[in-house]
């Protein structure tokens, strides 16, 4: 088990304005495994993963990755966590604008002491030409790649996807899934993809359904079809 969430519980505000947010997850991702999390908006999935990723504290329970209980590191503690473990990909993809591709992605080179080839992962990722491009010159589907690629340069254990495709055409969302089947394949990197669209969940090894701030139904997926083949994106 990799990743292990025990009665986690989490709410915003105090007293009588305090939203009780997660009530009680319980979940857990295997080394390898792609997750999908679902739940209708507002039910608590983005605030799951900014526990995991150690960047929204928690009211009891506990987080607990390759073995650390991570709600109980000190901010250095956490960082260093952070550094080593996580990489996030988000809806928007929070490119430093006055950056190139490329500058994006070095950014977060020096991260890790083992991070991947840089030139490698820029080719792999289809943004060869574009490297030296900055993000308002490219299209929202090739800065989800940068973004990508900015997460993945430190080779992360732990990929944190919140709607990766989120803001991209049919057909971009393909490639960008592809992509992402590929590296858990190569990296066997974790993955809990936060998605509204109801085909990825057809290419991940597990799927969680959020409801009341409580897992409402978990599975593993027998069936899996590969990202090319997903219909409906
Ligand atoms: N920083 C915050 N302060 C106060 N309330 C918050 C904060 N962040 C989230 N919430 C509340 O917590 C609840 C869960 O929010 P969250 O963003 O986790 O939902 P979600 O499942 O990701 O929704 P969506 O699908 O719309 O992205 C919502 O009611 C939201 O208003
Ligand atoms: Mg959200």
């Amino acid at each position: 088990m990799f990743i292990e969430i025990n009665n986690l519980k989490k709410s915003y505000g105090q007293n009588d304005s305090a939203v009780q947010v997660l009530n009680g997850v319980n979940m857990s991702v295997d080394k390898g495994q792609m997750c999908v999390i679902q739940g209708s908006s507002g039910s608590g999935k983005s605030t799951l993963l900014n526990c995991i990723g150690g960047l929204e504290t928690i009211d009891s329970g506990s987080v607990v990755v390759n073995g650390v209980e991570v709600n109980t590191l000190d901010s250095e503690k956490l960082s260093e966590y952070r550094r080593s473990n996580l990489g996030f990909i988000f809806q928007f993809y929070n490119l430093i604008p006055n950056l190139t591709v490329r500058e994006n992605i070095r950014v977060c080179e020096y991260l890790s002491d083992s991070p991947l080839n840089l030139d490698e992962l820029i080719e792999n990722l289809g943004l060869k030409e574009h490297q030296n491009k900055f993000p308002s010159q490219i299209s929202g589907g090739q800065q989800q790649r940068c973004a990508i690629a900015r997460a993945l340069i430190k080779n992360p254990n732990i990929l944190l996807c919140d709607e990766p495709t989120g803001a991209l055409d049919s057909k971009t969302s393909k490639d960008i899934l592809i992509l992402l089947e590929k590296i858990n394949k190569v990296y066997g990197t974790i993955m809990l993809i936060v998605t509204h669209n109801n085909a990825i969940k057809n290419m991940v090894h597990k799927v969680v359904y959020l409801k009341d701030g409580m897992v409402k139904r978990e599975y593993l997926n027998e069936s899996r079809v590969s990202a090319s083949e997903l219909e409906d994106l």
